[in-house]
């Protein structure tokens, strides 16, 4: 077979073509410094335990995702609501008792972080019946946070499009221009 010749003869080269040309259509396809972005906390906190078994509403702890921009971090009084007996004696627990106690926040990592350039803001998206995991993914089943796959400006455009088509039908007053530079950035 000539495939097989041609192989034999020039396999390394060949190698090497595919790396460069399949590693470059990776990077471009996707943006790699995102992709199953994770970082460690500084205590190991489970939204697989609290979300997931343990049901408690997003919003008992994201409490301000409705009315604002920022869904917020909860603070460490939330957590001692109930870990003043929950597992006090927990190493992890008496970490968050003495950061309650201080008065010093825990300094929880950022997962999604935009650059300063982009604006986004929950409250609209909120408003208009979009679930948490239509953007974060399913949060409860995590005991990590993981960056959503999707997290970038084509996948926020992409939905705006939709949108768009959607909501600028005649007879429809939405003003707000979805697919313009302007909307997301200043
Ligand atoms: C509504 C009640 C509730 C709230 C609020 C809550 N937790 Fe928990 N948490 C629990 C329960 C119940 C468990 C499971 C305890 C067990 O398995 O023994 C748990 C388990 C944990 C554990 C694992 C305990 C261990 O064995 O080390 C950590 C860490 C933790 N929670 C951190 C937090 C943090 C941080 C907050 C605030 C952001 C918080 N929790 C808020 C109820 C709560
Ligand atoms: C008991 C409190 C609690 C509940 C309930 C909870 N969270 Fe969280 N969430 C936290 C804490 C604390 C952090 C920061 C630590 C971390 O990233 O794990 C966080 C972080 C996050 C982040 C990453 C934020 C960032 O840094 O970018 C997302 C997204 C998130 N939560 C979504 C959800 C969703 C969706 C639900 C419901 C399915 C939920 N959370 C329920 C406490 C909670
Ligand atoms: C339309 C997409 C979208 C939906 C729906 C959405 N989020 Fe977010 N979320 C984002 C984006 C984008 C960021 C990053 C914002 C930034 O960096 O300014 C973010 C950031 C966060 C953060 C980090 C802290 C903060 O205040 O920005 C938390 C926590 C969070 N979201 C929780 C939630 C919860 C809980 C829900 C559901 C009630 C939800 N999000 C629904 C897109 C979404
Ligand atoms: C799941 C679909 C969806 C995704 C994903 C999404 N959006 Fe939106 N966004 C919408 C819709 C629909 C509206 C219009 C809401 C309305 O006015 O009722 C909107 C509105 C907005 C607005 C407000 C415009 C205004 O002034 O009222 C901004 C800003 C925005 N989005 C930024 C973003 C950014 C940045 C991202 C990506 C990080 C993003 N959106 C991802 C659907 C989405
Ligand atoms: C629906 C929201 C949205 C719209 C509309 C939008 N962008 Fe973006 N754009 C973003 C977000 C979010 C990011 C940051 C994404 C990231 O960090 O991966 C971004 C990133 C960028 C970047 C920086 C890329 C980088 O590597 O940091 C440029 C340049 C840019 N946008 C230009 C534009 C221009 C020009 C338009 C109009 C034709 C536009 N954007 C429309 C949301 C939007």
């Amino acid at each position: 077979m000539v495939i097989q010749r041609i192989l034999k003869k020039h396999g390394i080269k060949l190698l090497f073509l595919f790396l460069i040309f399949g590693g470059g259509a990776y990077l471009l396809g996707t943006d790699a410094k995102y992709v199953g972005y994770s970082p460690d906390q500084p205590i190991p906190f489970s939204h697989k335990i609290h979300a997931g078994e343990l049901q408690i509403d997003c919003q008992f702890c994201h409490a301000n995702v409705e009315k604002s921009a920022q869904a917020g971090i909860p603070d460490t009084a939330t957590c001692m609501k109930c870990h003043e007996s929950v597992a006090s004696d927990s190493p992890n627990i008496q970490f968050i008792r003495q950061s309650y106690s201080q008065g010093i926040p825990l300094r929880w990592r950022k997962v999604y972080d935009l650059p300063d350039h982009a604006r986004f803001t929950h409250k609209v998206h909120i408003a208009r019946g979009f679930e948490c995991s239509r953007c974060h993914g399913e949060v409860q089943n995590m005991d990590k946070v993981e960056l959503h796959p999707d997290f970038t400006m084509g996948w926020c455009v992409n939905c705006h499009r939709e949108n768009t088509m959607q909501t600028e039908k005649p007879g429809n007053n939405n003003s707000v221009h979805l697919t313009e530079c302007g909307t997301c950035h200043y």
